[in-house]
């Protein structure tokens, strides 16, 4: 897929109306600083389009990218980050619960988990309510892949499969914002979901 033109018609806050955008919907979930904004900045090959940090919380709306006028990828806050405080966490989390559950043009929820760690309560609470609500388990997509020795990576996956305990079929793209890694992939995912 060749990305022609991207663009963030929509930014939404917690008390925003949710767009219609009349096109399929790729939605990032994921804890804070897993890296949803820089998967979205590699996919579309721009530096800092989506603005990422080395501090959690940096995304605070929910921001919809349109992706040649074809499709959307849309960035969450991420979740389990209480700096701000349990009050607007809750708020954030009901926000996100709110767009899941009701957001018409949801194709896909993609979950985001970091190469590094095994998945937590939050991610495990997640990956079963996304399967729940929408019926199928997420796509998953490990983040940070290039801070695993070549040995590491075999193992780290697995772990992550079993703690999930996905299905055979759940799709699980390795990837790195650092060298590219599973950049193809997913656009090639994203092309075969869209044709179908
Ligand atoms: P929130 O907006 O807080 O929910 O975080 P986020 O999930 O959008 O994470 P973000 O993309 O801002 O990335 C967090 C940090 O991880 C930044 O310092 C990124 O540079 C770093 N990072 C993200 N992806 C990768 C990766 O694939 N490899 C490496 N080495 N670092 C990454
Ligand atoms: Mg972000």
């Amino acid at each position: 897929m060749v990305i022609r033109s991207v663009e963030l018609p929509f930014v939404c806050g917690v008390k925003s109306t949710l767009p219609k955008t009349g096109r399929p919907e790729f939605v990032l979930a994921g804890r804070s600083n897993v890296g949803k904004s820089s998967f979205i900045n590699a996919l579309v090959e721009r530096k800092s389009f989506a603005r990422t940090s080395s501090t959690p919380g940096k995304t605070r709306t929910i921001n919809f990218y349109n992706v040649n006028d074809s499709f959307y990828l849309v960035d969450l806050p991420g979740y389990g980050y209480a700096k701000t405080g349990p009050v607007e966490q809750e708020k954030w989390d009901r926000m996100i619960r709110r767009y899941l559950e009701s957001g018409e043009d949801i194709e896909e929820v993609v979950l985001l988990l970091d190469a590094r760690r095994i998945p937590n309560e939050k991610d495990l609470q997640m990956f079963s309510w996304i399967l729940s609500t929408t019926g199928y388990e997420p796509i998953v997509v490990i983040t940070k892949m290039d801070k695993l020795k070549r040995s590491e990576r075999a193992k780290a996956l697995k772990e992550i499969r079993a703690k999930l305990g996905a299905s055979k079929e759940c799709m699980m793209i390795p990837f790195s914002s650092e060298t590219k890694e599973g950049r193809i992939e997913f656009l090639d995912l994203v092309e075969k979901i869209l044709e179908t």
